[in-house]
């Protein structure tokens, strides 16, 4: 090619190596160096040598597409390649064309074929790399209707999240009310109030989380019977669900924190049946009319008389304990100021965590903290 210009000066050192071929250093007439793009052979050679020229000019230009359209990173660089090749206006090989006029009639046709097949080559590797990139997700601005959605993953409620929200429905059948109380509790509601003497061993800080003198994170929900009494006048049917803390070793049956139901029951004439047939109702809805449970006496501090609640374990070998209940004792009513020979009521808590073990099958607590997802999944 000439560059009828002026000396070409090619300075190999200073042109990176990826440009060399395409961009050539001039001096203008100034004299100054400037870079320019070789310029197109519209050319006025003989036709012999014309027809020659021309189809080595579209083999290269063909070759230089094909490569330009295989290194096009991203949808930007892609419609670039198209438009330096393929434009209509200024495309190369709109030029290539042109070139077409100039030749002998028979050089046309041997052109022309050439000429098609690189445009089709061409063509069909635009077609390609659009294809290729957008396997790569990188072209822009349309949606393939025929791609397959992505599948969101729900999540869902914890088991225990879900056994509470179910005592509630079951109780809530029965007519009790939700109610709520602190985790930070102060000693009159988890103790005082509850007729748990200072000397008694329930109070030992090493059984506690005591946070001060006066404050502790709560050891049972029965905290919140206290609450209620306090705020309300009888008739009370309310239950109450949350967390209680212990200093209990972890194992498969212990865990410093765990989560009781509470149940309250005050009116006139409130009696150990109502208890027994409530608290029998509730696990034959909850684990199955072919559950079995049994009242065991025992002492609360809080009831008299107090029971202690135990259910059939799976398989019907042995016997695990369900939580505690009994007869609301007169010391409590005096307390939060209901008269004890008005009203009379029932009280139980019960270990939600065990209620759900024994519902599922699960033999380990800990399974319910650890919030593995291939064991939460499977509920
Ligand atoms: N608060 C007792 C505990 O955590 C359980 C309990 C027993 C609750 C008897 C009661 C009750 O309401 O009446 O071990």
């Amino acid at each position: 090619m000439v560059n009828g210009l002026g000396r070409r000066l090619c300075n190999r050192a200073s042109i990176p190596l990826n440009t060399y071929s395409a961009l050539m250093r001039s001096k203008d007439r100034s004299g100054k160096i400037r870079a320019s793009l070789p310029e197109r052979s519209t050319t006025t050679m003989s036709a012999a040598d014309s027809l020659e020229t021309a189809l080595a000019d579209l083999e290269a230009l063909e070759k230089r597409g094909l490569s330009a359209f295989g290194g096009a990173a991203d949808a930007d660089a892609i419609e670039a390649v198209r438009i330096e090749f393929l434009g209509q206006k200024q495309g190369q090989l709109k030029s290539a064309q042109e070139r077409l006029k100039a030749l002998e009639p028979s050089a046309k046709r041997v052109y022309g074929q050439r000429f098609n097949a690189t445009k089709q080559a061409l063509e069909a590797a635009h077609a390609e790399g659009k294809l290729r990139l957008a396997s790569k997700g990188e072209v822009q601005g349309g949606i393939d209707v025929t791609l397959p959605g992505l599948l969101p993953r729900l999540g869902h409620r914890h088991p225990l999240t879900q056994t509470a929200a179910e005592l509630i429905d079951i109780f809530g059948r029965f007519g009790f009310a939700v109610a709520r109380g602190p985790e930070v509790e102060d000693i009159r509601h988890n103790f005082d109030a509850l007729n748990i003497p200072a000397s008694h061993p329930a109070r030992d800080p090493l059984d506690n989380f005591y946070l001060s003198d006066s404050t502790m994170l709560r050891s049972q929900t029965s905290t919140v019977q206290i609450r209620v009494m306090e705020n309300q006048p009888p008739p009370v049917r309310v239950i109450a669900i949350g967390r209680v803390y212990r200093p209990d070793t972890v194992d498969a049956t212990h865990s410093f924190m765990f989560h009781q139901i509470e149940g309250l029951m005050v009116a006139k004439g409130v009696t150990m049946a109502d208890l027994k047939t409530v608290l029998r109702l509730f696990a034959r809805s909850y684990l199955g009319q072919d559950v079995k449970i049994r009242f065991r006496p025992s002492f609360f501090p809080f009831t008299e008389p107090s029971v202690e609640v135990d259910m059939l374990w799976h398989g019907g070998d042995r016997w695990v304990e369900m939580g505690g209940a009994g007869m609301v004792d007169p010391n409590v009513f005096r307390a939060v100021g209901y008269d004890p020979d008005e009203v009379s009521g029932f009280a139980f808590g019960l270990g939600i965590e065990r209620l759900c073990m024994r519902r599922h099958g699960i033999d380990d607590i800990r399974l319910l903290y650890q919030n593995d997802v291939r064991f939460l999944s499977q509920f």
